[in-house]
């Protein structure tokens, strides 16, 4: 079976947030279940890019938005990703070093879209399933289905996975001349609220759509940033999948990104060695418990909470704790954490940026991780801190109520709590310094999260599931 992946993000090529986790790590799943996935990027000027070879595969010309541009197909040599990786180029316009944020972002977009259909249509061997991720491709169901240019892929079962419904891909009407020729009694399959919705699109034409958690299937149609009603109306050609985590590349055994690997026999003493070198790095006192936070600084992931949520804690523990916060995002929140940074110096360590590599050492050396997420169709963070024994401290919303259990449950090991509000927050915060006082109790409670099984392998195979009821509709 030939799966291809459409999406703007991949690990390790181009990674803004999980949606590049998920790319990166997929379709090397479904590789060693029998699968043939391969992933289909725009070509970006990036480290990846630029250190590895890749050769052209294809070259032709394709036409958006009223003009015709030259796009070439690349090909990586070696597939050391676990995968076929290829990447769309256009001179000027898919070369670019950033992946998002770019005014003309919609062409971007679009054109990548079009040259793929465009070489998709020309090649002889055609995929069985076309899975797109997000938006950003969430054009090609309805192209396939809807523009005479494309006819040789209308019977293609395709898969939209929504991994977060708040961006959609809005255009105006008058932008309807950047798509190809489309049959135009079907344009209000494009249309949601008098606009062009590349997520509602994809929603209404794709064979099969789901989300990255049972729990947000169900929330989409209650909040969905405009979109509910589509949701329920749809619901019924939707999965909820959760995602799995590469624990490959997050294995705290063998993970040369932290300062000391361990296993769940040394988590103790290895977890004590990273955060000491974490905490000389940002003056944090290494004896107190350590609360991080690793996101977008964005409204969803509740990160302007985080200021008010410190000043609290610190308050009523008597500074017995230290926070560590490593994102970037929104202008003022980043400000506002500047501030919370400087008036708590000893007990709060603050990095405005990405740095991967620094993300990996604060999951190390941490003991726990906040995740106060207004929004969150699944959440990797929890899943990587599991991974690394680090206890995860929730909010009750969307994948994170699927995947971390409390304490006080079954099989618990995390801490959750409903209201987003900073009391709720400061009480959790108590529970989690409780249990790090009670410390045998920490150290069973490490090694009970890292014996838990997150990886791709049983979700690889709910997607491989879907596909073969896909491709048995195909056939009907
Ligand atoms: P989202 O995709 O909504 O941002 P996820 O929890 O699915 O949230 O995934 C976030 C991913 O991005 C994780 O791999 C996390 O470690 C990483 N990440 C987020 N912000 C940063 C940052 N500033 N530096 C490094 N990694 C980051
Ligand atoms: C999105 C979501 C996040 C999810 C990720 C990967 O960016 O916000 O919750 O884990 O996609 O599916």
């Amino acid at each position: 079976m030939d799966v291809i992946h459409l999406s703007a993000e991949c690990y390790p090529v181009a990674k803004v947030g999980g949606l590049g986790d998920v790319v990166g790590a997929l379709p090397k799943y479904l590789r060693s279940a029998g699968i043939n996935a391969s992933v289909v990027l725009p070509y970006y000027d990036r480290k990846f890019v630029q250190e590895n070879e890749f050769y052209e595969i294809y070259s032709s010309v394709a036409t958006a938005g009223g003009k015709t541009f030259e796009y070439k197909v690349l090909k990586e040599k070696t597939g050391k990703l676990g995968f076929d990786l290829y990447l769309i180029y256009i001179h000027g316009l898919l070369d670019r070093k950033e992946i998002y944020s770019y005014p003309d972002e919609i062409k971007q977009f679009i054109s990548y879209q079009v040259s793929f259909l465009d070489w998709i249509n020309q090649s002889e061997k055609k995929p069985d399933i076309i899975h797109c991720h997000d938006h950003h491709t969430g054009l090609v169901p309805f192209l396939m289905s809807h523009s005479g240019l494309y006819r040789d892929l209308a019977m293609i079962p395709t898969v939209c996975t929504i991994h977060n419904g708040q961006y959609q891909g809005w255009l105006g009407w008058d932008k309807v001349a950047y798509l190809p020729p489309v049959d135009l009694d079907k344009a209000g399959l494009l249309d949601w609220n008098n606009c062009i919705n590349s997520l509602a699109a994809s929603v209404k034409c794709c064979w099969s759509f789901t989300t990255v958690s049972p729990t947000y299937l169900e929330e989409l149609s209650i909040n969905s940033n405009g979109l509910e009603k589509l949701f329920e109306m749809e619901k019924g050609k939707g999965t909820g999948i959760i995602n799995g985590i590469d624990t490959g590349v997050w294995n705290p055994e063998n993970d040369p990104m932290v300062f000391q690997n361990y296993t769940a026999e040394t988590v103790d003493e290895g977890k004590k060695e990273n955060k000491k070198r974490l905490c000389e790095q940002f003056g944090l006192d290494e004896t107190k418990p350590l609360v991080a936070f690793i996101g977008r600084l964005v409204g969803e992931k509740g990160a302007e909470l985080l200021p008010e949520l410190i000043d609290s804690c610190l308050k009523s523990y008597a500074g017995k704790m230290s926070f560590i916060i490593l994102g970037s995002g929104e202008a003022e929140v980043e400000t506002e954490l500047q501030k919370t940074a400087l008036k708590h110096k000893k007990h709060c360590g603050l990095y405005i940026g990405y740095d991967e590599e620094l993300s990996h050492r604060i999951y190390a050396g941490a003991d726990f991780l906040i995740m106060p997420s207004r929004v969150e169709p699944c959440g990797l963070n929890q899943l990587y801190a599991v991974r690394y024994g680090t206890m995860p401290v929730v909010h009750k919303t969307g994948g994170l109520s699927d995947t971390v259990i409390d304490l006080s449950d079954p099989g618990g090991y995390g801490i959750t709590f409903d209201k987003l509000e900073t009391g709720e927050m400061v009480k959790a915060i108590g529970r989690a310094l409780e249990t790090y006082a009670g410390s045998n109790q920490m150290a069973s409670f490490r090694k009970k999260m890292m014996a838990l099984d997150f990886s791709w392998d049983r979700s690889a195979k709910e997607y491989i599931n879907l596909y073969k009821r896909l491709i048995k509709l195909h056939a009907i």
